[in-house]
């Protein structure tokens, strides 16, 4: 068991050590040449994906409409159902098993709509590929753990790609350097930030634009392994209800990285701080402001904000994991959850 999980305490923690590699191999699972024409020619996408799935595909639209100027639906898999189709002329399920079935009934409702569809997956030969016109696979590598990590940064890799393609190869640097930009952060002291959040009972973990869908999936990672009620707004929201549950015990994480959300964030967080709530901040490291605002902070490396993306998320997966490890969780095997959900 220890050598298939190569040293490390937990599949999971070796799965985002794997992360790397696994963000490269996505990043090159898609071409020019191999990216379907139904994408190639789309002037607007349907994502239709669940869990961890549907936050890839979060991230997706805040990426690709600014570059590329094209409009994206986002469902989630359970609720496309209850929707008339078609609203897009492609349709792309994320699903990092390729067996969930509410992805796989929203790919074969899109066919059955003369939609065109695409299946964006880790697993060759799964349902969704058997479904799907078209898929990408985006070879993560086997992830056991069921909480997904090497999986989720996979997806994004391949969609951050696909916007790269769309624009011509605007974004090829920064998917150049995102190998490195992993490695990076993944030795990174999160002791302070454990301490106070294995005490917690409820975590709110806010950002925005892009870094919502980010924090949307570090909660679910909390929640999922640690078993702590951890939930995440966009931060613009928390004046509309969440504010009233604020206090010395409800710790919040945000992220406030230099970007169009800059300033409004360093005053969201000072209204948090005066409700007494503690603060764990993911900012620049040398950002003298956050610090000044936040009881700890995270420190990310200057870069570009999609790499801010990929390194706050690798970050987020290693909060989690060290806050579950530390309140002795099972971690791989979290209760009640599947790695693949076939029901609906
Ligand atoms: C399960 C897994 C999650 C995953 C979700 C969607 O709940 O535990 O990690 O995000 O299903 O799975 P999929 O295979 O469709 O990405």
């Amino acid at each position: 068991d220890t050598v298939q999980k190569g040293g490390f305490a937990h599949y999971m923690l070796k799965e985002i050590f794997e992360q790397p590699d696994a963000i490269h191999r996505a990043v090159h699972a898609v071409s020019e040449e191999t990216l379907p024409s139904s994408l190639r020619q789309a002037s607007s996408i349907t994502v239709v994906a669940c869990g961890s799935s549907y936050h890839a595909g979060m991230i997706f639209r805040y990426l690709i409409e600014p570059v590329c100027g094209i409009p994206v639906r986002l469902e989630l898999g359970s609720e496309y159902k209850y929707t008339p189709v078609p609203f897009s002329d492609v349709i792309i399920g994320i699903s990092q098993s390729g067996e969930t079935a509410d992805t796989l009934s929203a790919i074969r409702k899109g066919i059955c709509n003369n939609v065109k569809t695409v299946a964006i997956t880790n697993v060759l030969n799964s349902s969704i590929t058997r479904s799907a016109h078209d898929t990408i696979l985006m070879h993560a590598g086997p992830e056991i753990s069921v909480a997904a990590s090497k999986s989720f940064i996979a997806q994004v890799g391949v969609l951050m790609q696909i916007v790269n393609i769309l624009s011509g190869g605007r974004c090829h640097d920064i998917l150049d350097h995102a190998r490195y930009a992993l490695e990076q952060v993944l030795l990174t002291d999160l002791t302070e930030a454990v301490d106070l959040c294995s005490k917690a009972q409820h975590l709110f973990y806010v950002g925005r634009g892009v870094f919502y869908p980010v924090m949307m999936e570090g909660a679910l990672k909390m929640k999922e392994i640690s078993y702590i009620h951890a939930e995440a707004y966009a931060a613009g929201e928390l004046k509309h209800g969440p504010f009233a549950l604020l206090s010395p015990d409800t710790p919040v994480i945000a992220i406030c990285t230099p970007g169009p959300a800059y300033e409004v964030m360093l005053g969201n967080m000072k209204e948090m701080k005066a409700r007494g709530t503690p603060i764990v901040a993911f900012g620049n490291e040398d950002d003298g402001d956050v610090s000044d605002i936040a009881d700890v902070v995270i420190p990310l490396p200057k870069a570009h904000m999609w790499t801010q993306v990929l390194t706050s998320t690798v970050l987020l997966q290693l909060l989690a994991y060290h806050t579950a490890n530390r309140l002795g969780r099972e971690i791989d095997m979290p209760r009640n959850l599947a790695k693949s959900v076939t029901v609906e």
